[in-house]
């Protein structure tokens, strides 16, 4: 019997920060004169800090010395700190913890897999760092997703094989990523846009106690 390990993305997985990051980028594209929408915003998911501010500035056209890059990307993060600060357990999106619970009686090793620089903060601020074993962010990688290497870091954490992990994503490059790590994919959104991923969700209210017993005993075989 093979272990099976579960990994979860932060951001649009166990919490909605993309209100946060959405809000943080917009004052600053105003500050730069342009405006930016919730819809740019869908192109941010899953997508490092960096990348978000050069297709930020592409989408206002403007050019950044290294200088004005570096500042701008710390005036966001401040601001997006700011909403972090108040940050409690309420924020943790439906059913989540009864699946970190069920996996956790079951002794099933958990990480966190995510782009996130300020992942651990978060998880401290919605009191959930006690379900992880492994914590792998922004910090801990050198490749963003749809590269699989976050979650790979992860599997060899847990100690578990990469084909016997099953992550949860939100994002279509965390699917990506996951995929190509062959580990089982599961999408938590709109199935139209996350259609790469092998099972899809609309959020853990749809995920039974009974479907995650099948992951694991299809897993365990893997
Ligand atoms: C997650 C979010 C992205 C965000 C990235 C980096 O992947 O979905 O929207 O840009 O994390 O977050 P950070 O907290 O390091 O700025
Ligand atoms: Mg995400």
């Amino acid at each position: 019997m093979k272990k099976v390990g579960f990994i979860f993305d932060l951001d649009g997985v166990i919490v909605d920060t993309a209100k946060y990051h959405y809000l943080a980028w917009r004052k600053l594209a105003n500050e730069l004169g342009f405006e930016f929408s919730k819809e740019q915003n869908e192109l941010f998911k899953g997508v490092s800090r960096k990348r978000c501010l050069e297709i930020l500035l592409d989408i206002g056209k403007i050019k950044a010395t290294q200088e004005q890059f570096d500042t701008w990307m710390i005036d966001k993060n401040v601001d997006y700190l700011a909403y972090i600060e108040k940050m409690d357990a309420k924020e943790i999106l439906p059913d989540v913890p009864r699946v970190l619970e069920y996996l956790k009686k079951k002794n099933i090793p958990i990480a966190l897999g995510s782009a996130s620089k300020n992942a651990r903060p978060i998880l401290e601020k919605v009191n959930l760092v006690s379900y992880f074993d492994s914590i792998v962010d922004g910090n801990s990688v050198t490749k963003a997703k749809p590269d699989p290497e976050v979650f790979l870091i992860a599997a060899n954490n847990l100690g578990v094989n990469a084909s016997s992990c099953i992550v949860f994503e939100d994002a279509v490059a965390g699917i990506q990523a996951a995929n190509s790590a062959k580990m089982t994919s599961i999408g938590i959104g709109d199935s139209n846009i996350l259609d790469e991923a092998s099972y899809n969700f609309k959020d853990f209210t749809e995920i039974s106690d009974s479907f995650l017993e099948s992951l694991l005993s299809k897993n365990r075989k893997k």
